[in-house]
């Protein structure tokens, strides 16, 4: 079997923090070159500062990749913004990073992978297949990323393009998009903590790195996981 992560290059959105900083130390520790972006520096892999709401800025950082294998559009916002309260900048935000910037970076990458084809991996959330009481604006931008994720591989196969699309669904993981989630619930997000026992950005970035691995003729759909603590 080749080897699909030593010596790959591998572009990880959301470098800066959570699943993204679990990830680069993991693939960098397996051999991949690994090229992350966000807007914050990170030590440890190449990197370049993107902001995923400038068309102009993710422009330029693929360019400046010139050539790649996978992407892993992993960088996201989670405001707690209801739809019956309202919130058209928390909104914009998220739909501008959690599914523009996403849809973006794919088509962006998809022009830089070898002629075989590439990899791209979403990370998507249980709020993609479930809708919680709050949140239901961010819940609608994971919805959003499934249908994307479908979308991008049927529209490659029907262009006879072999890059494989998967995702990946986590329920909570201990990273500090929880704490603007739970912005003025911080009660609720001890309760969750308490209660719940969250996965580990480790416990993500394995999960992504195992759908990296799977034998070429393998094309992995969406992998939902969640801690056993968390019911729904
Ligand atoms: N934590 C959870 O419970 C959970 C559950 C399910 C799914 N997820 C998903 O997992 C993914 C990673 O989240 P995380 O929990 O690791 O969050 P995190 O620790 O808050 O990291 C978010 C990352 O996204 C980047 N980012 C945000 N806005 C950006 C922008 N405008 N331009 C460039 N980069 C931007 C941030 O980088 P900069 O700020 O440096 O730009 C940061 O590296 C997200 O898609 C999230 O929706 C998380």
């Amino acid at each position: 079997m080749t080897d699909q992560i030593k010596g790959k290059r591998i572009v990880v959105t959301g470098a800066s923090s959570g699943i993204g900083a679990a990830l680069i130390e993991q693939l960098s520790s397996q051999g991949a070159h690994v090229i992350g972006l966000s807007r914050r520096a990170i030590t440890g892999c190449d990197h370049i500062t993107v902001d995923l709401k400038d068309e102009d800025s993710m422009k330029a950082a693929f360019t400046q990749i010139g050539s790649c294998d996978a992407l892993i559009n992993n960088a996201g916002v989670a405001h707690s913004a209801k739809v019956v309260s309202g919130g058209l900048a928390a909104w914009d935000e998220m739909w501008q990073v959690n599914v523009r910037a996403l849809a973006y970076c794919s088509h962006l990458a998809v022009g830089l992978f070898p002629p075989q084809g590439g990899q791209i991996v979403n990370v998507s959330s249980m709020s993609g297949h479930r809708v919680p009481p709050s949140g239901g604006f961010y819940a609608s931008t994971k919805f959003a990323v499934r249908a994307i994720s479908e979308a991008l591989r049927l529209e490659l196969r029907g262009e006879g393009d072999l890059t494989r699309v998967s995702s990946v669904s986590p329920g909570f993981v201990d990273t500090p998009l929880l704490d603007i989630y739970f912005a003025g619930r911080e009660d609720e997000l001890i309760e969750t903590r308490r209660s719940v026992d969250f996965l580990t950005p480790e416990e993500v970035a394995d999960q992504i790195i195992n759908i990296l691995k799977t034998p070429l003729n393998v094309e992995v759909g969406d992998v939902s996981m969640r801690s056993v603590g968390q019911v729904v």
